[in-house]
């Protein structure tokens, strides 16, 4: 049998990567859509190049993901490029609208043009639920987004069931929690307080400056999301599935385990800065993924805890590494 192929948007970013290592141990040929940028940076997948195929395109331009289509004809297409970070999506909230919501439309309408036998999974977020309505979350819970990028992604979300049913075409919304990993960019807050961890242990840095420590999160591991993903388009009958741990943990939880783990006590360190603070808040999500264990037989296999302490150890080695100059 032939290569499997396929092709991913967003790349570059912290699901992107992991997802392309889990696409090629299964054997497929890989492409990347890159957008152009007068600096390459491709940290997280510089270990995989060689291995995979980076393209060029942006969710802004309908002919560069018409084109991709045509010249790749893949099997598969993982829509994770957006603009992901929700205060940007205050900031800008047009482009916002532009990335995560219109660019959806784009690469489903690419599909639709070139081949409609091409499965698409689209990238859609719990931020959907936002001020929720019924804890835990479900694949049946209504949405109620409480920010432009949450918004733009139940845009994304109800395109992509829209087109599944107006054409047929094999596509999935994955409803995924938060899911983190020392490849997170550094403006999340779990990366943020275990690469401020890592400095303050270091001596680096003197404080760790934060917003709402009340805020409650669903964390998960990136590693076993990307997983969910591809299990999602290798089901007879598209669907869409909540991922999730079914655990809920405060950030001030998250900031007592990462300065622990270094023999550190919190309260000497963290400020609370209300320049963090956001216009609306998701006070707490929590998702409940029966559908995915039992339709996918996916589970998660990292603990919140875990996660956190090989994040934090991750951060102490790379500033380590830096100050070697490695
Ligand atoms: P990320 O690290 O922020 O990566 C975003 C990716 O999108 C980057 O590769 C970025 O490329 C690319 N991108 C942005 N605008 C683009 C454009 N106009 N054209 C082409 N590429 C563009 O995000 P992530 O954490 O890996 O998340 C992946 C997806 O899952 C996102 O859609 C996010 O909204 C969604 N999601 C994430 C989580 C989570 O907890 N991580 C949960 C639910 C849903 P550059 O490198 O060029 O900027
Ligand atoms: N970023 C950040 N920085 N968040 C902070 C801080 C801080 O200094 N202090 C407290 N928080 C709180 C935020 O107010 C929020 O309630 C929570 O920490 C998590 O913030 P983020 O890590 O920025 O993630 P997010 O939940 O807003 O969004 C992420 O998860 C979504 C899925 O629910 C992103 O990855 C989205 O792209 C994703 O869709």
């Amino acid at each position: 049998m032939s290569k499997k192929t396929a092709l991913i948007t967003g790349i570059t970013g912290q699901d992107g990567s992991y997802l392309a290592e889990y696409l090629l141990e299964q054997g497929y040929k890989v492409y990347g859509m890159v957008r152009r940028s007068s600096v390459e940076k491709f940290d997280r997948i510089d270990h995989l190049i060689g291995d995979i195929e980076l393209v060029q395109g942006d969710l802004l331009d309908q002919l560069s993901l018409i084109s991709l289509m045509e010249k790749i004809r893949p099997d598969e297409v993982y829509n994770l490029a957006a603009q992901s970070f929700v205060p940007t999506s205050w900031a800008q909230p047009t482009l916002t609208a532009e990335f995560t919501a219109v660019g959806v439309i784009r690469v489903l309408e690419a599909i639709r043009l070139v081949d409609r036998s091409i499965r698409f999974y689209q990238a859609s977020s719990s931020e959907m639920f936002g001020k929720v309505r019924e804890t835990p979350q479900t694949e049946m819970t209504p949405f109620y987004p409480r920010s432009p990028y949450g918004v733009a992604k139940v845009f994304g979300h109800y395109i992509t069931v829209n087109y599944r049913e107006s054409y047929g075409i094999y596509a999935c919304s994955g409803i995924l929690f938060n899911h983190e990993s020392p490849r997170r960019g550094l403006e999340f807050v779990t990366r943020k307080v275990t690469d401020g961890v890592a400095r303050i242990k270091l001596g680096k840095q003197d404080e760790l400056r934060l917003g709402n420590l009340d805020a409650q999160r669903d964390w998960g591991y990136a590693g076993d999301y990307v997983k969910a993903m591809w299990l999602m388009l290798q089901q007879p009958q598209p669907d869409d599935y909540v991922i999730a741990t079914g655990k809920a943990h405060s950030v001030r939880e998250l900031v007592d385990i990462a300065f622990k783990h270094v023999g550190l006590d919190w309260k000497k360190y963290v400020k609370i800065d209300k320049a963090y603070l956001r216009p609306a808040e998701v006070d707490l999500l929590i998702g409940d993924c029966s559908k995915a264990r039992k339709v996918l037989g996916w589970e998660p296999t990292v603990s919140f805890e875990e996660m956190i302490c090989m994040m934090v150890d991750a951060d102490l080695k790379l500033l380590s590494e830096e100050d070697k100059g490695g």
